[in-house]
């Protein structure tokens, strides 16, 4: 007997439950025929954890969490919570921090099929796939003390060079799977944390000689995310700098809405989740984009559960979807989440019948 996969959900904001929803559908439909089983765990967190039980990441959610083979996660927040004593936010960075989740992979890829949805021209953009490696609980998110008065604030960025070298392992190794090139991404001219930064990447880039190492300020990188995508592999970042590349180089492929993470702890389960937010100008409406949900089943399958069969099947059927322009407006369609999310399923389907044929 096949051992049954226990999979936490947090079902997310606004848009959040609708891709969520369509994320659950398609994890349904292609796992049908195959040996994967699984169970899902509705937990409370974020807004949905405020409204239904007072905080965005109760005691109870964590434990749970902790005790399931992968978490699930859709956008939160919103401002529905503004005035709210803690925010949803609270909560995402509370569970990274509570299931120490410091590592989170960011892939950029931009199909030949989504070339022409990219602001950037077809000759800048082709052949891009990056992934990005940020660092996930520590950095400028967690420095104390933090303060908010009326006329001063006061952030506390840091690293520890214990931290900088288990980051700089998880994406020279990613290298090693890939095209052998890292880039490092740090603000070294300025930072004290930035040059402690580089320091230890110059000692674990010894570990890895069959690995290309390169250096830049991130200010820098801002513009070579844009001028020089596809020349990228993997690239190495602090938590803050991280935040902010990795939505300027989710842009690059024509919408946000497509983009998975994982975050990666030392033990425990990994979370997964979309790297976008959860869109209250749009929730409500239907046409929220569901492949950035649909492409976290995906990862989630293969990451943790080695499904690499099924995670691609889901893969060609979304790049079907798209070459058939059966995509949501922030892609140039006029789909809904729907429409777009049955499409998927029946480009899955097909592929079963041709398995089976
Ligand atoms: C992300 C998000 C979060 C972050 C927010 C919601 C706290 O922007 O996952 O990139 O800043 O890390
Ligand atoms: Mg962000």
């Amino acid at each position: 007997m096949t051992q049954v996969k226990k999979i936490a959900v947090f079902k997310g904001d606004y848009i959040g439950p609708e891709i969520m929803a369509a994320g659950l559908k398609v994890l349904a439909a292609v796992t049908e025929k195959s040996a994967f089983d699984y169970t899902l765990l509705d937990l409370p967190f974020g807004g949905d954890g405020i409204d239904r039980v007072g905080e965005p990441l109760p005691q109870q959610t964590i434990q749970t969490a902790q005790q399931a083979d992968a978490i699930l996660l859709s956008a939160i927040g919103g401002p529905k919570w503004d005035q709210a004593p803690c925010r949803p936010e609270q909560g995402l960075l509370a569970i990274r921090a509570a299931l120490g989740l410091y590592a989170n992979i960011r892939p950029t890829q931009v199909l030949s099929e989504q070339m022409a949805r990219s602001p950037l021209k077809a000759a800048v953009v082709a052949q891009t796939d990056f992934v990005i490696v940020r660092e996930l609980t520590s950095g400028a998110y967690f420095g104390k003390p933090r303060v908010l008065t009326e006329d001063f604030a006061k952030d506390t960025m840091y690293y520890s060079a214990a931290e900088v070298r288990r980051i700089m392992h998880v994406g020279f190794k990613l290298a090693q799977k890939r095209r052998r090139h890292v880039t490092i991404v740090d603000k070294s001219n300025v930072l004290a944390t930035s040059k402690l930064w580089r320091q230890v990447a110059k000692e674990v880039a010894a570990d890895y000689p069959d690995v290309t190492v390169a250096y830049t300020y991130v200010d820098a990188m801002a513009m070579a995310i844009i001028a020089k995508p596809a020349t990228f592999d993997v690239v190495i970042t602090p938590n803050l700098f991280g935040d902010i590349l990795s939505d300027e180089a989710a842009q690059i492929t024509g919408s946000i809405g497509q983009i998975p993470s994982v975050s990666i702890g030392t033990t425990g389960p990994n979370l997964y989740e979309p790297i976008h937010g959860s869109a209250p100008d749009i929730a409500g409406q239907g046409i929220a984009n569901p492949i950035s949900m649909i492409h976290t089943v995906a990862m989630m399958l293969e990451t943790s559960f080695g499904e690499v069969q099924l995670a691609q099947q889901i893969k060609t059927a979304v790049a079907a979807s798209v070459k058939a322009q059966v995509m949501t407006p922030d892609m140039g369609g006029h789909a809904t989440t729907t429409t777009v999310t049955d499409y998927i399923i029946a480009a899955i389907k097909s592929q079963h019948l041709e398995v089976v044929k």
